[in-house]
Protein backbone atom coordinates (compact mmCIF):
# COMPACT_ATOMS: atom_id res chain seq x y z
CA UNK A 1 0.00 0.00 0.00
CA UNK A 2 1.32 3.73 -1.00
CA UNK A 3 1.58 5.72 2.11
CA UNK A 4 0.74 9.28 2.05
CA UNK A 5 2.56 12.12 3.47
CA UNK A 6 1.43 15.16 3.73
CA UNK A 7 4.25 18.41 4.02
CA UNK A 8 3.41 21.55 5.41
CA UNK A 9 5.36 24.09 3.01
CA UNK A 10 6.04 27.64 2.06
CA UNK A 11 9.89 26.83 2.10
CA UNK A 12 12.42 25.18 -0.24
CA UNK A 13 13.54 22.59 1.80
CA UNK A 14 9.67 21.34 2.00
CA UNK A 15 10.24 21.19 -1.76
CA UNK A 16 13.09 19.41 -1.21
CA UNK A 17 12.08 17.07 0.99
CA UNK A 18 9.08 16.77 -1.24
CA UNK A 19 11.07 15.31 -4.59
CA UNK A 20 13.15 13.07 -2.39
CA UNK A 21 10.44 11.54 -0.30
CA UNK A 22 7.64 11.17 -3.84
CA UNK A 23 9.82 8.41 -4.70
CA UNK A 24 8.94 6.04 -1.56
CA UNK A 25 5.34 7.49 -0.80
CA UNK A 26 2.25 9.86 -1.85
CA UNK A 27 3.51 13.22 -1.15
CA UNK A 28 1.29 16.39 -1.21
CA UNK A 29 2.54 19.73 -0.37
CA UNK A 30 0.68 22.23 1.68
CA UNK A 31 0.90 25.78 0.76
CA UNK A 32 -0.53 29.23 2.82
CA UNK A 33 -1.69 30.40 -0.55
CA UNK A 34 0.09 34.12 0.29
CA UNK A 35 2.64 33.77 -2.87
CA UNK A 36 1.16 34.88 -5.98
CA UNK A 37 2.94 32.57 -8.22
CA UNK A 38 5.01 30.15 -6.26
CA UNK A 39 7.68 28.14 -7.76
CA UNK A 40 6.76 24.84 -9.15
CA UNK A 41 6.45 22.25 -6.79
CA UNK A 42 7.33 19.48 -8.35
CA UNK A 43 4.58 17.23 -6.34
CA UNK A 44 0.85 17.44 -5.94
CA UNK A 45 -0.32 21.00 -4.31
CA UNK A 46 -2.95 21.67 -2.26
CA UNK A 47 -3.61 25.74 -1.12
CA UNK A 48 -4.73 26.98 1.81
CA UNK A 49 -5.21 27.40 5.76
CA UNK A 50 -6.62 24.20 7.02
CA UNK A 51 -9.29 26.45 9.86
CA UNK A 52 -6.92 25.70 12.58
CA UNK A 53 -5.76 22.81 14.31
CA UNK A 54 -9.22 21.48 14.55
CA UNK A 55 -9.29 21.55 10.50
CA UNK A 56 -5.87 20.50 9.97
CA UNK A 57 -6.99 17.26 12.03
CA UNK A 58 -10.14 16.90 9.97
CA UNK A 59 -7.83 16.97 6.58
CA UNK A 60 -5.31 14.52 7.89
CA UNK A 61 -8.03 12.18 8.80
CA UNK A 62 -10.14 12.55 5.75
CA UNK A 63 -6.88 12.10 3.74
CA UNK A 64 -5.83 9.33 5.51
CA UNK A 65 -2.19 10.74 5.55
CA UNK A 66 -0.03 8.23 7.06
CA UNK A 67 2.72 10.93 8.48
CA UNK A 68 2.74 14.55 8.68
CA UNK A 69 6.01 16.37 7.81
CA UNK A 70 6.04 20.14 9.39
CA UNK A 71 8.64 21.69 6.70
CA UNK A 72 7.19 25.97 7.18
CA UNK A 73 9.49 28.46 8.26
CA UNK A 74 10.43 28.92 11.26
CA UNK A 75 8.87 32.15 11.92
CA UNK A 76 5.54 30.11 10.86
CA UNK A 77 4.38 29.82 14.50
CA UNK A 78 1.09 29.28 14.47
CA UNK A 79 0.83 26.10 11.49
CA UNK A 80 3.83 24.69 13.57
CA UNK A 81 1.95 24.63 16.43
CA UNK A 82 -1.46 23.76 14.71
CA UNK A 83 0.06 21.11 13.11
CA UNK A 84 1.88 19.50 16.43
CA UNK A 85 -2.11 19.55 17.93
CA UNK A 86 -3.12 18.49 14.69
CA UNK A 87 -1.16 14.99 14.94
CA UNK A 88 -2.39 14.19 18.45
CA UNK A 89 -5.94 14.93 17.50
CA UNK A 90 -5.72 12.77 14.75
CA UNK A 91 -3.17 9.84 15.73
CA UNK A 92 -0.71 10.78 12.85
CA UNK A 93 2.84 10.69 13.67
CA UNK A 94 5.14 13.78 13.08
CA UNK A 95 7.81 14.77 11.91
CA UNK A 96 9.37 18.38 11.80
CA UNK A 97 12.17 20.15 9.27
CA UNK A 98 13.75 22.75 11.98
CA UNK A 99 16.15 24.61 10.12
CA UNK A 100 19.39 26.09 12.53
CA UNK A 101 19.48 29.47 13.29
CA UNK A 102 22.48 31.88 12.21
CA UNK A 103 24.83 32.24 15.08
CA UNK A 104 26.57 35.81 15.22
CA UNK A 105 30.83 35.82 15.36
CA UNK A 106 33.01 38.30 16.95
CA UNK A 107 32.74 41.46 15.52
CA UNK A 108 29.03 40.94 14.49
CA UNK A 109 27.09 44.39 15.04
CA UNK A 110 23.53 42.32 16.37
CA UNK A 111 20.77 43.34 18.11
CA UNK A 112 18.25 41.26 18.93
CA UNK A 113 14.62 42.02 19.74
CA UNK A 114 11.58 39.97 20.18
CA UNK A 115 8.90 41.23 17.66
CA UNK A 116 8.37 43.26 14.05
CA UNK A 117 7.70 46.34 16.22
CA UNK A 118 10.51 45.78 18.61
CA UNK A 119 12.88 46.48 15.17
CA UNK A 120 11.13 49.61 14.69
CA UNK A 121 12.17 50.80 18.15
CA UNK A 122 15.11 49.48 17.94
CA UNK A 123 16.30 51.71 15.32
CA UNK A 124 16.33 54.87 17.36
CA UNK A 125 15.10 58.60 16.59
CA UNK A 126 17.50 59.24 14.27
CA UNK A 127 17.27 58.75 10.70
CA UNK A 128 18.95 55.86 8.93
CA UNK A 129 19.25 53.74 6.01
CA UNK A 130 17.10 50.69 6.37
CA UNK A 131 17.28 47.40 4.60
CA UNK A 132 14.14 45.35 5.05
CA UNK A 133 13.30 41.95 4.08
CA UNK A 134 11.17 40.69 6.13
CA UNK A 135 8.05 39.81 3.90
CA UNK A 136 5.36 41.99 2.95
CA UNK A 137 3.04 41.00 6.17
CA UNK A 138 5.24 42.48 8.16
CA UNK A 139 6.83 45.68 7.06
CA UNK A 140 3.59 47.97 8.15
CA UNK A 141 4.88 48.25 11.84
CA UNK A 142 8.01 50.51 10.78
CA UNK A 143 5.14 52.89 9.66
CA UNK A 144 5.72 53.33 13.37
CA UNK A 145 9.24 54.64 12.43
CA UNK A 146 8.60 56.86 9.90
CA UNK A 147 11.94 58.93 10.00
CA UNK A 148 14.00 56.30 8.27
CA UNK A 149 14.56 56.21 4.88
CA UNK A 150 13.81 52.07 3.97
CA UNK A 151 14.72 50.06 1.15
CA UNK A 152 11.97 47.31 1.40
CA UNK A 153 12.98 43.99 -0.48
CA UNK A 154 9.84 41.41 -1.34
CA UNK A 155 8.71 38.13 -2.98
CA UNK A 156 5.11 40.15 -4.12
CA UNK A 157 4.72 44.17 -4.33
CA UNK A 158 4.25 45.06 -1.05
CA UNK A 159 0.29 47.02 -0.84
CA UNK A 160 -0.67 49.47 0.33
CA UNK A 161 2.55 50.53 0.15
CA UNK A 162 3.92 51.87 3.83
CA UNK A 163 2.96 55.00 5.06
CA UNK A 164 6.26 56.72 4.98
CA UNK A 165 7.24 59.40 3.51
CA UNK A 166 11.30 57.67 2.28
CA UNK A 167 10.69 54.20 0.71
CA UNK A 168 11.68 51.87 -2.12
CA UNK A 169 10.63 48.97 -3.24
CA UNK A 170 12.70 46.02 -4.69
CA UNK A 171 10.32 42.70 -6.32
CA UNK A 172 12.78 39.93 -5.67
CA UNK A 173 13.11 35.88 -4.87
CA UNK A 174 16.05 34.57 -3.63
CA UNK A 175 18.71 32.90 -3.49
CA UNK A 176 20.68 35.78 -2.91
CA UNK A 177 24.28 36.10 -3.75
CA UNK A 178 26.66 37.64 -1.26
CA UNK A 179 28.35 39.47 -3.60
CA UNK A 180 24.91 40.79 -4.96
CA UNK A 181 23.40 41.72 -1.73
CA UNK A 182 26.58 43.40 -0.57
CA UNK A 183 26.40 45.61 -3.95
CA UNK A 184 23.06 46.22 -3.18
CA UNK A 185 23.73 47.39 0.67
CA UNK A 186 26.82 49.52 -0.62
CA UNK A 187 24.49 50.97 -3.77
CA UNK A 188 22.09 52.49 -1.35
CA UNK A 189 24.29 53.33 1.95
CA UNK A 190 22.43 50.89 3.77
CA UNK A 191 23.63 51.41 7.94
CA UNK A 192 21.11 48.92 9.23
CA UNK A 193 19.69 45.72 8.20
CA UNK A 194 16.46 44.23 9.79
CA UNK A 195 16.32 40.55 9.68
CA UNK A 196 14.79 37.16 11.30
CA UNK A 197 16.54 34.57 11.94
CA UNK A 198 16.15 32.60 9.43
CA UNK A 199 19.00 30.53 9.01
CA UNK A 200 20.36 28.12 5.68
CA UNK A 201 21.83 29.72 2.95
CA UNK A 202 19.09 30.96 1.10
CA UNK A 203 19.24 34.59 2.62
CA UNK A 204 22.12 34.29 4.33
CA UNK A 205 24.08 36.62 1.94
CA UNK A 206 22.31 40.09 3.50
CA UNK A 207 23.86 39.03 6.96
CA UNK A 208 27.34 38.15 5.52
CA UNK A 209 27.21 41.19 3.75
CA UNK A 210 26.17 43.42 6.94
CA UNK A 211 29.31 40.97 8.40
CA UNK A 212 32.13 42.41 5.81
CA UNK A 213 31.07 46.47 5.86
CA UNK A 214 30.62 46.39 9.50
CA UNK A 215 26.47 47.17 10.00
CA UNK A 216 24.45 46.59 12.36
CA UNK A 217 21.91 43.42 12.12
CA UNK A 218 18.63 44.04 13.72
CA UNK A 219 17.89 40.97 14.40
CA UNK A 220 13.92 39.25 15.41
CA UNK A 221 13.98 36.47 17.97
CA UNK A 222 12.67 33.31 16.81
CA UNK A 223 9.30 32.24 17.76
CA UNK A 224 9.07 29.39 20.38
CA UNK A 225 7.65 26.13 18.28
CA UNK A 226 6.81 22.81 19.77
CA UNK A 227 8.89 20.08 20.77
CA UNK A 228 8.20 17.69 18.15
CA UNK A 229 10.72 14.85 16.60
CA UNK A 230 12.36 16.76 14.02
CA UNK A 231 15.94 16.93 11.91
CA UNK A 232 18.04 20.09 10.60
CA UNK A 233 18.28 18.99 6.92
CA UNK A 234 16.40 17.32 4.40
CA UNK A 235 18.89 14.83 4.40
CA UNK A 236 19.17 13.94 7.94
CA UNK A 237 14.78 14.12 7.67
CA UNK A 238 14.95 11.83 4.28
CA UNK A 239 17.24 9.30 6.46
CA UNK A 240 15.44 9.27 9.51
CA UNK A 241 11.96 8.42 7.44
CA UNK A 242 14.57 5.96 5.06
CA UNK A 243 16.03 4.27 8.43
CA UNK A 244 12.69 3.53 10.39
CA UNK A 245 10.23 3.04 6.98
CA UNK A 246 6.88 5.56 7.03
CA UNK A 247 5.52 2.08 8.50
CA UNK A 248 7.38 2.79 11.72
CA UNK A 249 5.33 6.11 12.08
CA UNK A 250 2.10 4.60 11.29
CA UNK A 251 0.13 3.39 14.03
CA UNK A 252 -1.78 0.38 13.72
CA UNK A 253 -5.23 1.38 12.59
CA UNK A 254 -7.39 0.43 15.42
CA UNK A 255 -5.17 2.43 17.45
CA UNK A 256 -6.18 5.69 15.04
CA UNK A 257 -10.12 5.08 15.95
CA UNK A 258 -10.39 4.72 12.05
N1 LIG B 1 6.78 33.71 8.43
C1 LIG B 1 7.79 33.82 7.60
O1 LIG B 1 8.73 34.59 7.82
C2 LIG B 1 7.84 32.98 6.35
C3 LIG B 1 8.95 33.10 5.50
C4 LIG B 1 9.01 32.30 4.34
C5 LIG B 1 7.98 31.44 4.05
N2 LIG B 1 6.93 31.34 4.91
C6 LIG B 1 5.87 30.40 4.57
O2 LIG B 1 4.70 31.14 4.35
C7 LIG B 1 3.57 30.45 4.84
C8 LIG B 1 2.77 31.31 5.79
O3 LIG B 1 3.63 31.71 6.86
P1 LIG B 1 3.03 32.48 8.13
O4 LIG B 1 4.17 32.93 8.98
O5 LIG B 1 2.00 33.44 7.68
O6 LIG B 1 2.29 31.26 8.88
P2 LIG B 1 1.56 31.22 10.29
O7 LIG B 1 1.41 32.58 10.85
O8 LIG B 1 2.24 30.20 11.14
O9 LIG B 1 0.16 30.61 9.87
C9 LIG B 1 -1.02 31.38 9.76
C10 LIG B 1 -2.07 30.52 9.11
O10 LIG B 1 -1.79 30.33 7.72
C11 LIG B 1 -2.15 29.02 7.33
N3 LIG B 1 -0.94 28.33 6.88
C12 LIG B 1 0.36 28.63 7.15
N4 LIG B 1 1.21 27.81 6.52
C13 LIG B 1 0.42 26.93 5.85
C14 LIG B 1 0.71 25.82 4.99
N5 LIG B 1 1.98 25.45 4.71
N6 LIG B 1 -0.34 25.16 4.44
C15 LIG B 1 -1.63 25.54 4.71
N7 LIG B 1 -1.95 26.58 5.51
C16 LIG B 1 -0.94 27.26 6.06
C17 LIG B 1 -2.79 28.38 8.54
O11 LIG B 1 -4.18 28.68 8.44
P3 LIG B 1 -5.30 27.73 9.09
O12 LIG B 1 -5.21 27.96 10.57
O13 LIG B 1 -6.57 28.20 8.47
O14 LIG B 1 -4.96 26.33 8.72
C18 LIG B 1 -2.17 29.13 9.68
O15 LIG B 1 -2.93 29.12 10.88
C19 LIG B 1 4.07 29.15 5.46
O16 LIG B 1 3.87 28.14 4.51
C20 LIG B 1 5.54 29.41 5.69
O17 LIG B 1 6.31 28.23 5.60
C21 LIG B 1 6.83 32.10 6.05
Amino acid sequence: MTHRILILGGTTEARQLAGKLAARASVTLSLAGRTESPVAQGVPVRSGGFGGADGLAAYLTETATDLLIDATHPYAAQISANAAQAARMAGVPILALRRPGWEPVEGDRWTLVGTVGDAAQALGPAPRRVFLALGRQEVAAFEAAPQHHYLIRSVDPVEPKLAVPDAEYLLARGPFRDAEERALLERHRIDVVVSKNSGGEATFGKIASARALGIEVVMIRRPDLPDVPSAETVEALAAIVDRFGIDHFVRPVDERGV
